[in-house]
């Protein structure tokens, strides 16, 4: 049944943070799993009350069908987390977090800022289920309810985001639901808010959007179409981009960045991995 209290995105892009925490939630349950998400089951149980069960049923479908790589790849954003505050980052930038409970779950330092930011339908879901499990963040949490096409810094700076404290910006799996020039539009904006030493993190995937399994997430998020179209995210040439804005990059292959963890790469794809850029 229906919980009134929580509004459930069961369409659009908000959607998709669903099928991230059903991946997270499958992880956290495995014996070797590569992270533990508690929270990812009590989101996942909220969200169940508001679907109609064929359309979940496709929802958990999907999540099956990306869960290696995704969960893989949210393991090696928390290290990317940690690393980068280990190094000076004194503040975290998720863009289209999602129901992303890192805060909660990585034991940041206690004076570390990390700002959640995603559209509104997102939050007014994801806070309830937050506070009916009385979830208390290891660190400064701030939440930016605001769309990334639009005055999404003026609600970052509201929150308090400070651009001379070196920065984590991280871009998993939101730029790549924008079109190229509202993606570019996000990167130029990181790029006059970082200050010298801020780092940007982004996947570079060859991502075959005929795919069935693409094709199937295009028709479950429905009132978006656009989503997933080779024509959004930063693109192939991030790196360019980045370095003739002030970036300096690093690329790290997928497969030698997943071997420590001892679960199947995604076949040997040149050109796949993350480009870590870094603010000079
Ligand atoms: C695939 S989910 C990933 C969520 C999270 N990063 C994770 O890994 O669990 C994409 C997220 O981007 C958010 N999103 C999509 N378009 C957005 C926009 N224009 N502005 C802000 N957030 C957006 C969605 O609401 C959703 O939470």
């Amino acid at each position: 049944m229906t919980d009134p209290s929580v509004h459930v995105p069961t369409a659009g892009v908000a959607m998709t943070a669903i099928g991230v925490a059903l991946i997270r939630e499958r992880e956290s349950r495995r014996p070797d799993r590569l992270y533990d998400d508690p929270l990812a089951a009590a989101f996942v149980a909220a969200a169940r009350t508001g679907f109609d069960p064929r359309r979940w049923a496709r929802l958990e479908e999907l999540a099956d069908q990306f869960f290696e790589g995704r969960s893989l790849a949210v393991r090696v954003v928390d290290d990317s987390v940690t690393e980068a505050v280990a190094q000076g980052c004194g503040q975290i930038v998720l863009l289209g977090a999602g129901l992303d409970t890192r805060v909660f779950r990585l034991g940041l330092p206690a004076e570390t800022v990390f700002f959640e930011v995603d559209l509104p339908e997102l939050f007014e879901f994801k806070e309830p289920v937050l506070a009916a499990h009385d979830a208390r963040p290891d660190c400064v949490r701030r939440v930016v309810s605001a769309d990334l096409r639009g005055d999404w810094a003026g609600a970052l700076a509201g929150q308090g985001f400070g651009p001379g404290v070196p920065t984590l910006w991280v871009d998993e799996g939101v730029l790549n639901y924008l079109p190229r020039n509202d993606a570019h539009a996000v990167a130029e904006t990181i790029t006059g808010l970082s200050a010298p030493g801020s780092r940007f993190g982004i996947g570079r995937f060859e991502v075959d959007s005929a795919a069935p399994q693409y094709r199937a997430l295009r028709e479950l998020v429905a009132d978006d179409s656009a989503a997933v179209r080779p024509v959004n995210g930063l693109g192939p040439d991030s790196e360019s981009w980045f370095a003739e804005h002030g970036w300096r990059t690093v690329f790290r292959a997928w497969n030698d960045l997943v071997a420590p963890y001892g679960r199947p790469g995604m076949g040997d794809v040149p050109g796949m991995g993350t480009v870590l850029a870094i603010r000079e």
